[in-house]
């Protein structure tokens, strides 16, 4: 359960090696979180994570095959977990693809793909998940969004509107798993210095994912339901979503 001062003491990582994760899992273990399952592709990016795990201090590390995309294995999946490992206080969602925005406008499969992996497979899988935290009663869903659901860019629409999906899919679920004991956590990352961005010009107010393992970290304690990371983003955004179309459609890439 997760204590009572918000600390959980048991987590399932969907998408394992993520950088962003692995930052809130060296973060969660020395704060008690004693059972950490990392569930992604098999390779050896998953492998140091679970080793890193270890090495913080966790009784049990242990990695799960899982890919986002293979929805027909989901449920089982889930099962499989929550058998095995027993109650899981936070599930947090961090699965995802930035695509190329080129890329993929030329090439509707590779689109399809980063739909696929960002919104389709990761709310199927969020379903499956959902189902056995209502079971046991209680427990969180921390879901890693983005700003850039918060309106679709020119520049990256692609991604961005996967993530408006994935956004809007989680908060509906917040509300249906209202009065079950289970809370969901919605994290509205700006642009996050790191593996995913590497190579690109960071974009104003953009973060680190320490940064972002924080506000997750007093999220969990505060049971929020929306996170942005910077803070700042929050009243970018309120401002962002209403500019005209004409001064949108002009933002840089
Ligand atoms: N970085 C940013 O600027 C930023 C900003 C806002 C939101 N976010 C979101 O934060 C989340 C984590 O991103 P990150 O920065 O930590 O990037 P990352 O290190 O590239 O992590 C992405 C994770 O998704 C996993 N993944 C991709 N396709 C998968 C599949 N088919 N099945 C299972 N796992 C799959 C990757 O696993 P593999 O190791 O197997 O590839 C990796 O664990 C993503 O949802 C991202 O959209 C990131």
């Amino acid at each position: 359960m997760i204590d009572a001062i918000g600390r959980p003491q048991s987590l399932l990582v969907l998408g394992g090696s993520s950088e962003i994760a692995q930052a809130i899992v060296a973060k969660l273990v020395p704060a008690r979180c004693k059972t950490v399952v990392l569930a992604g592709r098999e390779g050896l990016r998953l492998t140091e994570a679970v080793a890193r795990v270890k090495a913080a201090g966790a009784d049990v590390a242990e990695s799960v095959a899982f890919d986002v995309t293979d929805t027909d294995h989901h449920q089982a999946f889930a099962d499989q977990v929550f058998d095995r490992f027993g109650d899981i206080d936070v599930v947090l969602v961090a699965a995802g693809v930035l695509g190329d925005q080129a890329v993929d406008e030329a090439d509707p499969k590779a689109a399809a793909m980063v739909f696929t992996t960002n919104f389709t497979g990761v709310a199927s899988a969020m379903l499956a998940v959902a189902g056995r935290l209502r079971h046991q009663g209680h427990g969180r869903l921390v879901v890693l969004s983005s700003v850039a659901g918060e309106r679709a860019r020119k520049a990256n629409f692609i991604y961005g509107s996967s993530k408006s999906g994935l956004d809007a899919f989680s908060q509906g679920l917040a509300d249906s798993l209202e009065g079950t004991g289970v809370g969901v956590t919605i994290v509205r990352p700006g642009f996050v210095v790191g593996r995913m961005t590497e190579g690109m010009s960071p974009a104003p107010f953009s973060t680190t994912p320490e940064a972002v393992a924080d506000a997750v970290v007093a999220g969990i304690a505060s049971g929020a339901a929306v996170v942005y990371v910077p803070p700042v983003l929050r009243w970018v955004f309120a401002v962002m979503r209403h500019l005209p179309r004409a001064v949108w459609r002009k933002m840089p890439g």
